[in-house]
């Protein structure tokens, strides 16, 4: 139990984090005293140590549902390589899991859930997340906070609704969503109805984690870039901004991170202005000196090494974090890759990228 000096001991701690933490100096609108590094995928499955307790756990729910595993496996990379800020370890699936989708990992296939093709399917789900579920991942938070090093952010998240839509009605990845974008053309009511149960979990979900010790949260929008200008400010930009205002509602200063993977310049631009968010994740496509241009005076800007870069390593690994650090100087920057670090990607190449950021 924790006593009322605790509580005092854990807020001057996060407060004094919240100005020392380079990363979150940036989301703060700063430029943080030294570029703040993290990966997406961090922990994962190029890290032996994550392959080990894979195995034990047998499952990759199991680990996300276990308190202790997802704890040990957020703070894997952090150990190895003592990133600014850890990424709790989940899914974005756990959000449909929680309104009663069925889900499976199927190994070296990717994800497997029931479909919600339709209203009726959609009447099948539970109206807000099983507190079963979702409390063992705020459990998680909590006991990663308490483990991590006071110095280190952590980091909550959830997929923005468009992306996790795509899943639910395909009932697994697909090249170009396009069960998702058939269901927004041919059943807009239903394709509504489920974007708005997402915007209200999504929200449920992240003040979850940020009321457990999630310094900032990062909105996962992985397949925003299949939308069409019109549609990304409907679909992505628009449940991303609810979701936005119904957290800040409980928490008013949430840093929030939003990611749209394969935005144009003016997609990210509509999301800086209709969302509220802190910091824009970029992918490796952007044009970095137009976005720093255009955005960099408004919010952070996060991102962009190509991962395939980092599985290449030598002199294809060097050019790229050098034009990212040359083209965002003096910017408020978070050094990341522009999407999640792959598999096969040897780790001496990570230990090479921490060098030459930090050296
Ligand atoms: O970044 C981190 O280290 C935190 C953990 C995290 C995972 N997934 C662990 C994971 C995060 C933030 C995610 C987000 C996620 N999950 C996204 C959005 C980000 C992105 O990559 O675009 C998406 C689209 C998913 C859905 C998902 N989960 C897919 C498509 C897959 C299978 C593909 C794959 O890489 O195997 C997963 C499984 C998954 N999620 C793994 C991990 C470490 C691999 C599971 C395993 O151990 O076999």
């Amino acid at each position: 139990m924790k006593g009322p000096g605790d509580e005092i001991a854990h807020q001057g701690s996060a407060s004094q984090r919240s100005r020392e933490n380079p990363l979150l100096q940036a989301l703060n609108g700063h430029v943080p005293v030294k570029v703040p590094v993290w990966m997406m995928r961090q922990a994962g499955r190029y890290l032996p140590e994550y392959r080990a307790l894979r195995e034990k756990a047998g499952d990759f729910l199991t680990l996300c549902y276990t308190p202790e595993f997802a704890t040990e496996v957020t703070l894997q990379p952090i150990r190895r390589f003592g990133f600014d800020a850890a990424i709790l370890f989940s899914d974005i699936l756990v959000v449909p899991h929680a309104l009663g989708c069925e889900l499976r990992f199927e190994a070296g296939e990717g994800p497997r859930l029931s479909i919600t093709g339709n209203l009726e399917d959609l009447g099948r789900l539970a109206g807000e997340l099983d507190p079963a579920k979702v409390g063992k991942v705020y459990e998680a938070v909590a006991r990663t906070r308490t483990e991590l090093p006071e110095e280190t952010a952590l980091l909550g998240f959830c997929g923005a609704p468009f992306t996790v839509a795509t899943y639910m009605i395909a009932g697994r990845g697909t090249d170009d969503q396009a069960p998702a974008r058939l269901a927004m053309m041919r059943d807009p009511a239903f394709f509504e109805a489920l974007i708005d149960r997402l915007v209200s979990s999504s929200s449920a979900y992240l003040i979850g984690q940020l009321k457990a010790g999630a310094d900032a949260v990062q909105i996962f929008d992985s397949w925003a870039g299949v939308l069409a200008p019109e549609e990304f400010v409907r679909w992505s930009v628009g449940p991303i901004a609810r979701i936005i205002h119904a957290v800040r509602a409980e928490i008013p200063d949430a840093k929030v991170i939003g990611f749209p993977k394969g935005a144009t310049l003016e997609g990210l631009t509509a999301l800086v202005d209709g969302a509220g968010v802190d910091a824009i994740g970029l992918d490796w496509t952007v044009d970095r000196r137009a976005v720093r241009g255009r955005l960099g005076a408004r919010v952070a800007l996060q991102g962009n090494l190509d991962p395939l870069r980092l599985i290449v390593g030598g002199k294809a690994l060097d050019e790229g974090i050098d034009a990212i650090l040359d083209d965002f100087r003096g910017a408020a920057h978070i050094f990341n890759l522009g999407h999640g670090i792959r598999p096969e990607t040897p780790i001496s190449h990570v230990e090479h990228m921490l060098e030459r950021l930090r050296g």
